[in-house]
C-alpha cells in the first residue's frame, strides 16, 4: 500500500444496523452489495454474539448466505467466543475480529467478563482461526474514555493493544466508542499504542457522538496511521454505551481524504447512493454532512 492509499473498513451493515431494530435481512443484504459495488474493499458484514445480547445481528449467517460475493472484497464478522467463530465460519466469513476493551468497565457490560479473562478468551479463537487460516483483526474499545471508568490512559490502551497483536491479531482496530477524544488526545494515545504495535498494522475506529472524529483522524494521519473504520452515512452506536452515537460517516471520511490527496479506492456518488438507501429503509436522514450536502445539490 502506497503511503498516499487509505484502507477504508466499512463497519456500517454490523457497527450501524447492531443498533437499529428490526432492519429487514433484504436491505442488509442490500446494503452490503451496494458498499461492494462502490468500490469499498472490506466490509464488516454482521456478527456471531448471543442474540440474547444483540438481536439485531441474530441473522449474520442469513447476510453471509444472501450476500453476492465479489473476489476483491473482505467480508469480516464480530466473533466473542469460539461459538462465534464456528459460526462465522459456517456461514464462510472471510475473517472474523475478535473485541477487547482498554477500561474493566465496559468489558464487563460489553463481553460479560474482565479484560484478562476476555484475553483468555480469545485465545481458542485466534488458535482455531489459525488451523483454519483465517486472518483476526483485533478491537480495542473505549480508548479515549470509557462511558463507566471515565479517562483511559494511553498506556493502558498500549498495553491491551499489545497483548491481542503478539496474540495473533494482525491489525488492531483503536475505538473510541463513545466519540469523546479530541485531537491531541487522539494523537499521544496513537503514538504511546505505536511504540508497542507497529502503525502499519493500527487502525481508528472513532464514533463522532461529540462531532470530533473527523479532526481526529485528520490529526492523526500524520502520525501515519492509513488504516481508517468507517460507517456509512454515519450508521450506528453501541448497544452498551449509552448515548454513543455512530461511527464517523464513510462519506465525509472518504471526501475529507481525497480532498487531501488520499486514494480510498471508492466512488464517493454509489458510496453516497448505498447510504441514501439504507436510510430510506430505516426512515432516517444520513447522518453525514457531505451526503446531505450532495443529496441538497
Ligand atoms: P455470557 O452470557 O457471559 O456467555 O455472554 P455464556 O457463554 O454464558 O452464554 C450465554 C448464552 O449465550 C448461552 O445461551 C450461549 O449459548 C449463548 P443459553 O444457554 O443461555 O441459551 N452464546 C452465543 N450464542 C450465539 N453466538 C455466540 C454465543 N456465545 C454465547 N457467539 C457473550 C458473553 C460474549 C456471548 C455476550 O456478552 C455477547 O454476546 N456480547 C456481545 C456484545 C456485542 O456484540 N456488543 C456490540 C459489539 S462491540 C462494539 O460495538 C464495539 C466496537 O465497535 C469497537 C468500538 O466501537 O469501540 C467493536
Ligand atoms: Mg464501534
Amino acid at each position: 500500500m502506497s503511503n498516499s492509499q487509505v484502507k477504508i473498513v466499512e463497519v456500517g451493515p454490523r457497527d450501524g444496523l447492531q443498533n437499529e431494530q428490526s432492519v429487514p435481512l433484504k436491505a442488509k443484504v442490500q446494503l452490503v452489495n451496494a458498499l461492494a459495488a462502490a468500490g469499498v474493499t472490506y466490509i464488516e458484514t454482521g456478527s456471531f454474539v448471543s442474540p440474547k445480547w444483540v438481536p439485531q445481528m441474530a441473522d449474520s449467517a442469513e447476510v453471509f448466505a444472501a450476500i453476492e460475493r465479489n473476489a476483491g472484497v473482505t467480508y469480516a464478522a464480530l466473533t466473542p467466543n469460539l461459538k462465534g467463530f464456528e459460526a462465522a465460519m459456517a456461514a464462510t466469513a472471510d475473517e472474523v475480529a475478535i473485541f477487547g476493551s482498554a477500561s474493566e468497565g465496559f468489558s464487563q457490560k460489553n463481553i460479560n467478563c474482565s479484560i484478562a479473562e476476555s484475553l483468555a478468551r480469545f485465545e481458542p479463537v485466534i488458535e482455531a482461526a489459525r488451523k483454519a487460516n483465517i486472518k483476526v483483526r483485533g478491537y480495542v474499545s473505549c480508548v479515549l474514555g470509557c462511558p463507566y471508568d471515565g479517562e483511559i490512559a494511553p498506556e493502558q490502551v498500549a498495553w491491551v493493544a499489545e497483548k491481542l497483536y503478539t496474540m495473533g491479531c494482525y491489525e488492531i482496530s483503536l475505538g473510541d466508542t463513545i466519540g469523546v477524544g479530541t485531537p491531541l488526545k487522539a494523537q499521544q494515545m496513537l503514538a504511546a499504542v505505536a511504540e508497542k504495535v507497529p502503525m502499519e498494522q493500527l487502525a481508528l475506529h472513532f464514533h463522532n457522538t461529540y462531532g470530533q472524529a473527523l479532526a481526529n483522524i485528520a490529526s492523526c494521519l500524520p502520525l501515519g496511521v492509513r488504516t481508517i473504520d468507517t460507517a456509512v452515512a454515519g450508521l450506528g452506536g453501541c448497544p452498551y454505551a449509552k448515548g454513543a452515537s455512530g461511527n464517523i460517516a464513510t462519506e465525509d471520511v472518504v471526501y475529507m481524504l481525497h480532498g487531501m490527496g488520499y486514494d480510498t479506492g471508492i466512488d464517493l456518488t454509489r458510496l453516497i447512493s448505498a447510504g441514501q438507501t439504507i436510510c430510506q429503509d430505516l426512515g432516517q436522514q444520513p447522518r453525514s454532512n457531505v451526503a446531505q450536502a450532495e443529496i441538497a445539490k
